[in-house]
């Protein structure tokens, strides 16, 4: 591409291309494992990173470099690396910027696995964490220590779609010491919907399994950031240690990303229209859906993103048996925890993407027994509100 300017619709269909002397019009997968060089000279000068070029598919290959390349233009950053999944890319964060005696301060109510990581795989290695309320920036003013070397939260969250000002923690983090690494998982709104470095977050994670492959098929991360930490640091790490992507998955995430904005539109006007439905039912205790004026966060979510999502989470009458009644009755929707997809899924949090957390933490955030997350995909809404049998209650 030109030094040109374009739209991100335009920059997630063109941008990272590198065409071979074939001239493929869509991009190629590089099933290769190593690269072959011209003498031992050249080999050498690789491997020391002086002269540029593929190496080893562990942690260079050209199928990587278009997802990485459109990826880090669309979310603004320097530099993008492909992860094996979500929580590779999360890991190859933690070990790339902290080690034993550094503080973590996290958000409580983030994704389940992502809360083990830090309160269990980070505390077994030395590293401290602090758990606050994500919403409560009174919380994190109290939460810094000398030594906190990172921020974690994701915006909105899972499965409570609860909104963080990032602007208000990236500052706070920044203001007590500008070296404090604030990262942000983005992976709910995409950067269609949310750009954490342009609002000052310092890293952005993606589960890239959800909107950027968005039909279900690969599992993929990534992390973007500035060349000094994800190009230098995380890829050292991921040099070493190697959670790497597939070409192949990254050749299916590239593709994903060309239709990334049209498909982040539609599930949003969908989960719109279902949270409205939703919002109007007796049957229905409480919503948690952004785009609603009756969330907490409305206002803020308004401001900070450019639509509120599609995920949907609502509370019923009658806890876990109504919850379970109401998924085992759908017919179209799919009973499973991945979100992001053309097809709608359901699920019940509390025993499955947070099952691993104590009761007590689920009461605490906020996730009841009564819960059910659904990913809004692209099917016909009408289609979808039928296929949800709720109880009317006087
Ligand atoms: C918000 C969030 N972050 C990270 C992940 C982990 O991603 P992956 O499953 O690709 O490892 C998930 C998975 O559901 C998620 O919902």
């Amino acid at each position: 591409m030109t030094t040109k300017k374009y739209h991100p619709d335009t920059v997630a269909i063109r941008s990272g291309q590198e065409r071979t002397a074939f001239g493929e019009h869509s991009e190629a997968i590089f099933a290769t494992s190593s690269f072959v060089f011209e003498s031992a000279e050249q080999a050498r000068a690789r491997f020391s990173y002086e002269e540029e070029g593929n190496v080893y598919s562990r942690f260079t290959n050209p199928s990587l470099s278009v997802f990485q390349n459109r990826l880090a233009e669309l979310e603004g950053g320097e530099a993008c690396l492909g992860t094996s999944s979500g929580m590779a890319a999360m890991l190859a964060v933690c070990m790339s910027a902290l080690k034993a005696g550094d503080h973590v301060v996290s958000a409580f109510s983030i994704f389940g696995a992502s809360r083990v990581l830090l309160s269990g795989l980070m505390q077994n290695f030395g590293v401290e964490v602090s758990f606050v309320d994500l919403t409560d920036i009174e919380s994190w003013k109290s939460a810094f220590k000398e030594n906190t070397k990172m921020v974690f939260f994701e915006t909105p969250n899972n499965p409570l779609m609860e909104v963080a000002d990032i602007s208000a923690i990236a500052d706070l983090a920044h203001n007590h010491n500008p070296d404090i690494l604030v990262v942000v998982d983005n992976c709910f709104c995409s950067p269609i919907l949310q750009k954490p470095l342009s609002l000052g977050a310092d890293v952005v994670l993606h589960s890239a399994t959800k909107y950027i492959d968005g039909q279900g098929r690969c599992v993929g991360g990534a992390v973007v950031g500035s060349e000094s930490f994800v190009g230098d640091k995380v890829l050292a790490f991921m040099r070493t240690a190697g959670p790497s992507m597939s070409p192949f998955n990254a050749w299916v995430f590239s593709k994903g990303l060309e239709t990334l904005s049209l498909r982040v539109h539609k599930a949003c006007d969908n989960a719109e229209e279902l949270a409205r439905y939703l919002d109007g039912h007796s049957g229905v205790e409480r919503v948690f859906y952004p785009g609603l004026e009756t969330h907490q966060q409305y206002e803020l979510a308004a401001r900070q993103q450019v639509r509120s999502g599609a995920v949907v989470t609502f509370e019923v009458k009658g806890g876990r048996e109504a919850a379970y009644n109401i998924i085992d009755s759908t017919e179209l929707m799919s009973i499973t925890a991945n979100l992001g997809d053309t097809k709608t899924t359901i699920t019940h949090p509390y025993t499955t993407t947070h099952a691993r957390w104590s009761d007590n933490d689920k009461k605490k955030a906020g996730i009841s027994e009564g819960m059910i997350r659904i990913a809004v995909g692209l099917e016909y809404v009408d289609d979808l509100i039928e296929d949800l049998v709720l109880t009317p209650c006087p």
